[in-house]
């Protein structure tokens, strides 16, 4: 396996998870910052950050914040970052959230990189029909990493942008690793996932996480969630061994079933 610049890691997402509620994120956080997780994604769309980040409290010095930019105008986006800073005190990874005016945004992401306020900088999209333009922001060079789906069932972004993110050394954190989330409450038995046993996984979300995680070109997965408990199973899946090429095979058939 090539070396990584980044990972390879578990993390947590928080979309549509914490909202306000502080005692909710301190129980999930908990669970993850106990688990070895110390990547946390956020958004000021998501609602969720200030909540993320008075739950971070004693272990803020030792996790990784990965929030986003997602404002229309330069003024809204300095704005959430202010908030960020009072929240975080730095952000390591600032994220231009779905292109939103990311030609707009870059120039004064810089300075704060500069300034040692950001970390690194990044992209996210969701959308496939989108790539072209991910491919064309990263191809400025001004960005170090990128946030997109990777599952068995949403392979879009294999095509041009993980090739283009190893070439150009950007770190690749996978966001949607649980594909369709309609499987989640129906897995594949216990029998179908046996093969995958000796690589330590035990259940599904386990099998797609790691799915992602033995691409090589993959640094982080953040799957969301409310429940301290799915916080530890997803983390024991940041772990070696990673599957081959027949396991991810395998993943890929009973994903598609
Ligand atoms: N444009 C963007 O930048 C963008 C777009 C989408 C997502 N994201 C980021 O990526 C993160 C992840 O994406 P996502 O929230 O769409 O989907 P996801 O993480 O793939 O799935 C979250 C769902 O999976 C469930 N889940 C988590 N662990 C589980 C487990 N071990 N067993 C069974 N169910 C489990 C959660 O329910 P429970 O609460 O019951 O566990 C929740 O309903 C987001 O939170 C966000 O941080 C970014």
């Amino acid at each position: 396996m090539e070396e990584r610049a980044f990972g390879p890691v578990v993390g947590l997402g928080s979309s549509r998870t914490f909202d306000a509620d502080v005692e909710l994120a301190r129980r999930v956080v908990d669970a993850t910052h106990d688990s070895g997780c110390r990547l946390y994604d956020t958004s000021p769309m998501y609602g969720s950050e200030e909540a993320l980040g008075l739950a971070l409290g004693p272990y803020r010095s030792e996790s990784v914040v990965a929030t986003k930019i997602w404002a229309g105008s330069l003024e809204e986006g300095r704005a959430q970052f202010e908030n960020q800073l009072r929240w975080f005190g730095r952000v390591e990874i600032e994220q231009v959230h779905n292109l939103v005016s990311w030609e707009a945004h870059l120039p004064w992401l810089e300075q704060e990189r500069e300034a040692g306020r950001i970390g690194r900088i990044g992209v996210t999209h969701w959308q496939a029909s989108a790539f072209p333009e991910l491919a064309r922001a990263l191809r400025t060079g001004r960005f170090s990493v990128l946030q997109v789906p990777y599952n068995p069932l949403e392979q879009d972004s294999a095509r041009e942008l993980l090739p283009l993110a190893e070439e150009l050394g950007v770190v690749v954190i996978v966001m949607r690793p649980l594909g369709d989330k309609s499987r989640l409450p129906s897995p594949p038995r216990a029998a179908e996932l046996a093969p995958l046993r000796e690589f330590g996984v035990e259940t599904w979300a386990q099998a797609l996480l790691k799915w992602a995680l033995s691409d090589y070109r993959i640094d982080a997965v953040i799957p969301a969630t409310r429940r301290p408990e799915h916080a530890r199973e997803n983390a024991a899946a940041g772990a070696p061994p990673w599957l081959g090429p027949d396991e991810r095979k395998l993943v890929e058939r009973l994903a598609e079933t």
